[in-house]
């Protein structure tokens, strides 16, 4: 799960490979390297860590070549060293790898029994052995080596490779892992993404399953997996490049907490003519033509789809399951034809989502992605596409790409119940209606942050924190002590709270913080029950509740922070924010990478 770039040019490609990797660092972070041809030699520097320890070490070096590859790597085969970094190069060759070769070990085995040796513990040495074999012993030319190297992997990759001796010429190929060109005057790209392309080139294309492509300064020549020269949509990008600004903030993912309001804003704008009480969506399909919806989506996502499912189950009457990705695949499950599958993700390159996706489509058309990265794999792949416009989220921490997926769930919802009419107009109305208070809502509790930045000292001194919720407040638990997790490395745990006396009331004492979510909604009384059994116990309780809450909840903790009144079908929404202000002061507390947590990647590219 990495990222990779390769440029050739008239240019020196140097300071663009980086700025490439930089944009391509939310894909992996634990190392990364470039090779250039230059001379005719191959050129290489590699480091440890962030993208900007290799900047350092390439001040002191003057790589003037013209064709380049660049790579920026998750660890899956070999530890985040030096000598696993990527390129890896022999005499002949230097190759960067996204992706995973399962049967990499029986290469391995053959190349050292005819006497190659191996420096690295990564599956991606083996590649560049076996194509220096077809050029050195066999004779090959560079393309030719590739494709019958390639027709022997399992697994999935994207491939750069250049060639000693050869400074007009870079070889690229994919098979499960995505990989774009970029067309440019005299050069020529190739990309894990487009948003990294955009910085180079507006005129990108992807190419498909096994192509293999030749780039040189002046032309770029596809061929397919039978060997015939092909040609791919070209697509002309319309977004400028990502802004990598964090403006006022320390850190992206504060910036990206504090942009909620306008975020949101800009969504509901998007779809939401407010003065009409319309709606103005993509094209949908109509509810009437399915008897179940099932939601599937990893991590944060995931999350998104549990609280769909409450509300399409309540609002539409529904039948709804919300799956992991990284399950559903390969328990065999049922699809039927009239079922609609509706897939969530921030960046729309997830790996288990993918496979989920592509699991789905053997068995059902009805195949909408609800994504954030309009360019990605899930929105080429899907029937329907429904984009959370929410802007790049830079941060590894999903926070306001969470909040737009509800939105646009919530908006689905209520079309889907207009749909099957299990609502009246007036319902829809102040539904729509209701979702136009949350800006002033959010940057309502934004401007109390400072409360809550106080409650973090309790965390930090904490070896584990509970997050509690009920109903449709249990998926924003999970998410809650997810985000802590991630950023804070503190173990925490999302509970539903009416489970928490099945066991893991037992993890209860008097060093145990305990995150309570509980307005006065139908479920309160309930949930109150539950929190007095943690009182009872002698746990810390920090409870989020709304006005009439704290005032039934005084004789149950002294910790309590009110957030704003607001309707029941925007309580999700609106409990999220705090977790979030608590995952990030807690982190900062700490002094952990917020941004890039250790052992993470903003995109999980790998199964
Ligand atoms: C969220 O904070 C996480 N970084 C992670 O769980 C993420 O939501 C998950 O990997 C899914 O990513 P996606 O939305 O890009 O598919």
């Amino acid at each position: 799960m990495c990222g990779i770039i390769g440029i050739v040019s008239e240019k020196q490609v140097l300071d663009r490979l980086i700025d490439g990797l930089e944009r391509l660092e939310y894909r992996g972070y634990d190392s990364s390297g470039v090779a250039v041809i230059a001379r005719e030699e191959i050129f290489h520097s590699k480091s440890t860590g962030k993208l900007n320890s290799l900047k350092n070490k390439l001040k002191h070096n003057l790589f003037d070549g013209c064709v380049g590859i660049g790579h920026t790597r998750w660890a899956t085969h070999g530890e985040p060293t030096e000598i696993n970094a990527h390129p890896h190069l022999t005499r002949n060759v230097a190759v960067v790898h996204n992706g995973i070769i399962e049967n990499f070990a029986e290469f391995k085995n053959e190349l050292l029994e005819r006497g190659t040796r191996f420096n690295s513990q990564t599956d991606t040495e083996v590649i560049a052995k076996l194509v220096e074999e077809k050029i050195s012993k066999e004779k090959c030319q560079p393309l030719e080596a590739v494709r019958l190297t390639i027709e022997r992997l399992r697994g999935s990759f994207a491939l750069c490779f250049i060639f000693r001796g050869l400074e007009d010429l870079l070889i690229a190929t994919r098979k499960g892992s995505p990989l774009a060109l970029g067309f440019g005057d005299k050069e020529n790209f190739v990309s894990s993404d487009a948003a990294s392309l955009s910085l180079f080139s507006k005129k990108i294309c992807y190419l498909e399953e096994g192509d293999v492509v030749a780039l040189t300064k002046d032309k770029v020549n596809i061929f397919d997996t039978s060997g015939k020269i092909v040609n791919r949509d070209i697509q002309i990008l319309n977004s400028d490049p990502v802004n990598l600004n964090k403006g006022k903030f320390k850190h992206f993912m504060e910036k990206e907490i504090f942009e909620q309001p306008q975020v949101i804003s800009q969504v509901l704008g998007f779809y939401l003519n407010a003065s009409k009480e319309t709606l103005s969506l993509p094209t949908l399909p109509e509810a009437t033509e399915f008897k179940r919806i099932i939601l599937i989506g990893c991590g944060t996502a995931f999350y998104s789809c549990l609280v769909a499912k409450y509300w399409f189950e309540k609002l539409c009457g529904l039948p709804t399951h919300a799956e992991l990705a990284s399950e559903f695949r390969y328990r065999s499950p049922v699809v039927n034809k009239d079922d609609l599958l509706v897939f969530v993700s921030q960046s729309g390159e997830t790996a288990d989502t993918i496979g989920a996706l592509k699991y789905a489509r053997e068995y059902s058309k009805n195949i909408l992605a609800i994504i954030n990265v309009e360019q990605s794999s899930m929105a080429r792949l899907a029937t329907w596409v429904f984009p959370t416009k929410a802007g790049p989220e830079i941060g590894v921490a999903s926070t306001k790409a969470f909040v737009s997926q509800l939105i646009i769930l919530k908006i689905l919802n209520i079309k889907f119940a207009s749909d099957l009419s299990t609502i009246s107009k007036e319902q829809r109305s102040n539904l729509l209606i209701g979702l136009l208070e949350l800006p002033r809502l959010y940057a309502e509790i934004l401007s109390k942050n400072q409360n809550i930045r106080k409650l973090c000292k309790k965390f930090t001194r904490s070896n584990s924190v509970l997050y509690l919720g009920r109903d449709i407040l249990y998926p924003i638990a999970l998410e809650g002590a997810l985000k802590l997790k991630e950023i804070s490395y503190l173990h925490a745990e999302g509970y539903a709270s009416g489970e928490l006396k099945h066991g893991p009331i037992a993890l209860i004492d008097k060093s145990m913080p305990v995150v309570a979510l509980n307005p006065s909604t139908q479920v309160f009384e309930k949930t109150l029950s539950n929190l007095e059994e943690v009182k009872a116990r002698k746990g810390k309780i920090i409870l989020f509740t709304d006005e009439k809450g704290k005032e039934l909840s005084k004789d149950l903790t002294k910790s309590i922070f009110q957030l704003p009144n607001c309707s029941d079908f925007l309580v999700p929404i609106l409990y999220t924010l705090p977790l979030q202000l608590i995952a990030y002061y807690t982190a900062l507390e700490k002094g952990t990478d917020v941004d890039q947590p250790r052992n993470l990647a903003k995109s999980v590219t790998v199964e």
